[in-house]
């Protein structure tokens, strides 16, 4: 698909995701598993858009959610409630309480304090909920630490080493069902030792659990495959991170579940954006596009790298430059100190490997109207969300 049509057709900056791109690695994923039960619940929080989640859901996909919003987007796009997956460290009471209304798969549970509310507020629906202890398995990521989730000075998850106390509790709480076990050690992970470290130490806590008279039947391994941000970075492939991960697990007939984000959605999409012009002081050059932090953050946040592409390939000299963007903000860029084709004032550029923690993370900073997302199926592309306009960002106030 041509993307100087989609620019030209709905304006920049915008995300451009490919259908295809997400269908294929889900299918990566599902078909990795193959007859060994599984449920693959994407991570919505990587890209929650309506049309993208209704893709995952007819495929078949079950979902992972981290708030009410969430869990709304979910049930617009069509996604089955018996396959969705309640994650995250504070879950509210309305939160939880619409959840079971819902009839969701299950809670991912963080703390004691959690625990004892969900009881409360099955009891009171008569229901028992199907908890997981989202467990700390104390294992490094080797991801950046902003992204790093695995280490018991981290927020999230019980440690490992209480996990067999907090289980017994949670046993004891006539409102829940400790089915599961869940873990996520972190996310952009490279490496997927330090995950089959954390899988080894789950399936043996689930053996020590079952072993107790705990009911679990179901493992949930997280998210957390990297994807390749620069050319030539090497990454597990899916089929072959699937297959380990199926090895570890066999034998105590336990349902896999996964939370995989970025890797189905990140490689998907480019943000594509237009150069306003370039500027030079004594002793840099700076390209300003159209975009900028409020519309991707994540260089600004987390020192990430995203290829920066012209649109239309030629020839020409290279230059180093920082891409920028019009926000006021010394933090307000793309890339810094990047060697790019030469741009030119008014051309379009491709900022790479976008669909996963972009649209999602934007925001209205500096009066930004958020931009559109297209969506490119087969051979046709469509708007699947439009552009804000001055009036969205005064609404409501
Ligand atoms: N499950 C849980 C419980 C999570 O916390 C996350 C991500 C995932 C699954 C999905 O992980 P993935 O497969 O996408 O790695 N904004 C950051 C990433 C934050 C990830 C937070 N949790 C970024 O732009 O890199």
């Amino acid at each position: 698909m041509a993307l100087d049509e989609i620019a030209a057709a709905c304006g920049t900056p915008c995300y451009v995701y490919s259908a295809r791109g997400i269908l294929n690695r889900y299918q990566a994923y599902d078909e990795a598993f193959g007859r060994t039960p599984h449920l693959v619940c994407y991570a919505v929080k990587a890209n929650s858009n309506l049309s993208l989640l209704r893709l995952l859901a007819h495929a078949g996909a079950g979902f992972d959610i981290v708030s009410g919003g969430e869990l709304f987007r979910v049930l617009q796009a069509g996604g089955t409630p018996s396959k969705i997956v309640f994650s995250g460290v504070g879950k509210t009471s309305d939160e939880i309480e619409y959840a079971l209304n819902c009839r969701i798969h299950s809670f991912n549970c963080e703390s004691e304090p959690e625990l004892a509310l969900i009881n409360e507020l099955a009891l009171k629906r008569g229901l028992r909920a199907r908890v997981a202890l989202r467990v700390n398995p104390d294992v490094d990521a080797a991801t950046h630490p902003y992204i790093s989730t695995g280490l018991r000075d981290n927020k999230f998850g019980v440690d490992i080493a209480d996990a067999e106390r907090v289980y017994e509790y949670a046993q004891s709480l006539p409102g829940l069902a400790p089915e599961s076990v869940s873990c996520h050690i972190g996310s952009q992970l490279l490496d997927a030792a330090p995950l089959m470290e954390a899988v080894d130490r789950m399936v043996a806590l689930a053996g020590r659990l079952q072993k107790r008279g705990l009911p679990i039947r179901n493992l949930d391994l997280g998210g957390g495959l990297g994807i390749a941000y620069q050319p030539g970075q090497s990454t597990p492939l899916i089929a072959a991170f699937i297959e380990e991960m199926k090895q570890r697990v066999s034998e105590l007939g336990l349902t896999i579940m996964i939370e995989p984000g970025r890797s189905l959605v990140g490689e998907c999409g480019v943000l594509l954006s237009r150069v306003i012009h370039r500027k030079k002081n004594s002793v840099k050059e700076f390209v300003v596009l159209d975009a900028a932090m409020n519309d991707l953050l994540r260089p600004a946040l987390y020192q990430a790298h995203h290829e920066i592409l012209p649109v239309t390939q030629s020839s020409r000299p290279l230059m180093t430059a920082d891409i920028v963007g019009p926000v006021c903000e010394t933090g307000d860029f793309l890339a810094k100190g990047r060697t790019v084709p030469e741009l030119e004032a008014g051309e379009l550029v491709a900022v790479m490997s976008a669909g996963a923690y972009g649209f999602v993370m934007s925001s209205n900073y500096n009066s930004r109207p958020r931009v559109a997302e297209v969506l490119v199926e087969d051979n046709r592309w469509r708007i699947v969300r439009q552009r804000e306009k001055f009036e969205d960002l005064v609404r409501g106030e």
